[in-house]
């Protein structure tokens, strides 16, 4: 089963024939919300809408260690991650889909490990590929069929927010090889490889970053909703083009 963790724009996924919801209690405390079981052309998927139903928690609030360990304990054998982020390249546009390879984690303060405690042993995850390639590649490969244009090598920036950043850390998230922005990427992202669940994201953009083309003096959040609200729409073709191809398990 695959498992979709929807960010904002993306609270339901339209053509999800809905079984059930369940509650599901963590040693880690709540996820987010109630996890969605239905099926996609047959296809079961598992839905977890990342900032809850109402959209009411935040992206430094949202408990990523209960939605990952919920995700995987239901039996999702990959994850597929949506997100808004700002674009830090003029030739990303708001609008784009952009499946990111590589992660820079500026986050700071969040629960990023399931290994702690006095009788966890140690572990170092390898992380060199932050992203599952075959997952990567069944999205784009979706997305090709859909004739739908991605991105397919961005390097993802993860930031604390839940305030946007300075034109000044848009410019350093450059220097340092950033493409896009977001605020829900890590920990993620590393949860789930700690758990071994394959893990790969598709994100739209939905502004430019501070100090950037039209956001040179600011962001207007209006503007961010009306490019998700239309943009979510690909998305979902995208990942109905893949469960429709039977990629949703792995061997
Ligand atoms: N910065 C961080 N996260 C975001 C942005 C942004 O500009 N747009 C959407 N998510």
């Amino acid at each position: 089963m695959l498992a979709v963790i929807g960010g904002s724009g993306l609270s339901q996924l339209a053509n999800l024939d809905v079984s059930h919801r369940e509650v599901l209690r963590t040693p880690y405390g709540e996820p987010s919300g109630a996890v969605t079981f239905g099926q996609i052309f047959g296809h079961p998927i598992a839905f977890l809408a990342r900032h809850g139903y109402g959209h009411t928690i935040p992206p430094h609030e949202v408990n990523y260690r209960a939605n990952i360990w919920a995700l995987s304990k239901c039996g999702a054998v990959g994850i597929i991650s949506v997100a808004s982020v700002g674009s830090i390249r003029a030739d990303l546009k708001p609008g784009d889909v952009v499946i990111p390879h590589q992660i820079i984690d500026y986050t700071w303060g969040r629960k990023s490990t399931f290994h702690e405690g006095l009788d966890c042993t140690l572990t170092h995850i390898d992380f060199t590929e932050p992203y599952d390639r075959i997952l990567r590649e069944q999205l784009i490969t979706a997305a090709r069929a859909a004739g739908i244009p991605v991105s397919n090598s961005s390097v993802y920036a993860a930031t604390q927010g839940p305030r946007l950043e300075t034109a000044a850390e848009i410019n350093r998230y450059e220097r340092d090889g950033a493409d896009v922005v977001g605020m829900t990427g890590m920990p993620e992202a590393a949860l789930a490889r700690e758990l071994a669940v394959p893990y790969a994201a598709i994100s739209v953009v939905a502004n430019y970053a501070a100090g950037r083309a039209d956001s040179l003096t600011g962001i207007s959040f209006e503007s961010i909703q009306g490019v998700l609200h239309e943009s979510m729409g690909n998305v979902r073709t995208i990942i109905e083009k893949m469960v429709g191809c039977g990629n949703q398990t792995r061997p």
